[in-house]
């Protein structure tokens, strides 16, 4: 069959990597893809965000099936027009994807189904919203209705912070339109991981768990980033836990949206807090994780495409994946001033050496070639990905490949994983 998929980034070529395997793939494309994608894949010249242009082609090519890998185009409607073309599509209606797109949406959403969640209010004018804050006391979270590239999320300390982050978002109006509306929200202490479920409109199928390093610093400092870096299994993430995050936030989610006339169709991805006190959600994304899906990748045993397909074709029930045993780990190599303003156009070098080296594969995120010549073009850049025995081996071998990459434009940090490889070494004293 030949299949399309959208997007540009390091989980894009993860996912490009897996279904160039399927042996039920006999032409894959990528829109618009990058370097490292053409090994997988014919990269064609289409934005993401093209919802137009991307129907086109996949009506002209007689795509039998389109893998949608960021949000914004499932926002936008692009597997809506796809099915509407008659071209399966595994991702979520624009109805649907408002669980990503609308925080105020899924956290009524969440009321709704009874799912465990950071107490919240949603507020359309900043004097109601302080006022709110004052009486509510710090810590405590504010962030932007509508989808701010992963920006729109305040921590804040203090209520003086938080009443600033109001106005930044409502009356400076930094995140556009997307402040608009905010949901200030209870600040929950714990442990952070990233929960996978494919969701067929009524029947969700889990995933491994992985967890990521949102911020850019070692030792978990800086400011946030879209992922630095991830690994699975997440030791935290035992079975008995998985059971209950199936039972108290997936499946009832998932009940809710077919009810309310709008289900769900593709990758649900549950940001989790875990803590004493029980586990929460903090937040749906109607997508993989960047950079967990490289390590989802990494870890699957079995064929991708055909449960990407029973999950589009809402026959989820006769499915099981298998998975490596292995821990895998993915460290972002990232451009000098990400993720403020960065450099583009440095060259990098030595990548075909850290390739060679055992267990690692290398996803491109942000790169572009001109004969051999391997150049930036993005912020996060190159995912250098290793499996290991342990997180503390995948996390040996993930370091050594990014020794032999010869990129000054760049960095990345050096203790991707650390809590897990913590544990690793307390059990094993
Ligand atoms: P979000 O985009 O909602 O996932 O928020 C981005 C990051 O902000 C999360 O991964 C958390 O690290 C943090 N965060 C969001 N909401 C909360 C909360 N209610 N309490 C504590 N941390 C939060
Ligand atoms: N790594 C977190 C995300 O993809 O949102």
């Amino acid at each position: 069959m030949k299949v399309l998929v959208v997007g540009s980034g390091g989980r894009e070529h993860a996912l490009c990597w897996s279904i160039a395997a399927s042996p039920l793939c006999d032409k894959l494309y990528c829109a618009p893809g990058n370097a490292g994608i053409t090994r997988e894949a014919e990269c064609v010249p289409i934005g993401a965000e093209d919802v137009a242009g991307l129907v086109s082609f996949a009506k002209e090519n007689a795509i039998d099936f389109v893998v949608v890998g960021p949000e914004a185009p499932l926002v936008m409607g692009l597997a809506d027009d796809l099915r509407a073309a008659g071209i399966k599509t595994f991702g979520p209606s624009a109805a649907a994807a408002q669980i990503e797109g609308s925080k105020a949406y899924m956290k009524d959403l969440l009321t709704k189904s009874g799912v465990p969640t950071a107490a919240y209010g949603r507020f359309t004018d900043s004097a109601t919203a302080k006022a709110y804050i004052t009486e509510q006391g710090a810590p405590i979270v504010v962030k932007t209705d509508g989808l701010a590239a992963g920006k729109g999320v305040i921590l804040c300390d203090t209520v003086d912070e938080a009443h600033a982050a109001v106005d930044s978002m409502m009356t400076d109006k930094t995140f556009g339109d997307a402040g608009n509306e905010i949901v200030i929200e209870e600040f929950l202490d714990g442990e952070e991981a990233s929960f996978f479920a494919l969701v067929d409109g009524t029947r969700a199928l889990p995933l491994i768990s992985a967890q990521d390093h949102k911020a850019v610093g070692d030792g978990d400092t800086g400011p946030n980033t879209g992922g630095m870096g991830a690994y699975s299994p997440a030791p935290v993430m035992t079975g008995a836990l998985t059971e209950e995050v199936m039972e108290t936030i997936i499946n009832p989610t998932v009940k809710t949206m077919a009810d309310m006339g709008t289900p769900y169709v593709g990758v649900l991805f549950a940001g989790l807090m875990i803590s004493k006190t029980g586990t929460k959600i903090l937040e749906y994304n109607v997508r993989f994780g960047d950079p967990e899906c490289q390590v989802l990748m990494r870890r699957l045993k079995s064929d991708i495409l055909p449960a990407l397909i029973a999950a589009a074709d809402g026959q989820l029930d006769r499915f099981n994946l298998r998975w490596h045993d292995d821990a895998a780990m993915i460290v972002v190599m990232a451009a000098n001033g990400y993720p403020g303003a960065y450099e583009k156009g440095s060259e990098i070098k030595g990548v075909n050496a850290a390739e060679g080296q055992d267990d690692i594969v290398i996803f491109h995120a942000g790169t572009k070639k001109d004969g051999e010549t391997l150049t930036a073009t993005g912020g996060r850049v190159l995912g250098v990905t290793a499996m290991g025995t342990s997180v503390t081996d995948a996390q040996s071998k993930a370091y050594n490949a990014v020794d032999a990459i010869e990129w000054p434009g760049g960095f990345c940090r050096r203790d991707i994983g650390w809590r897990a490889v913590e544990r690793e070494a307390k059990a094993a004293k």
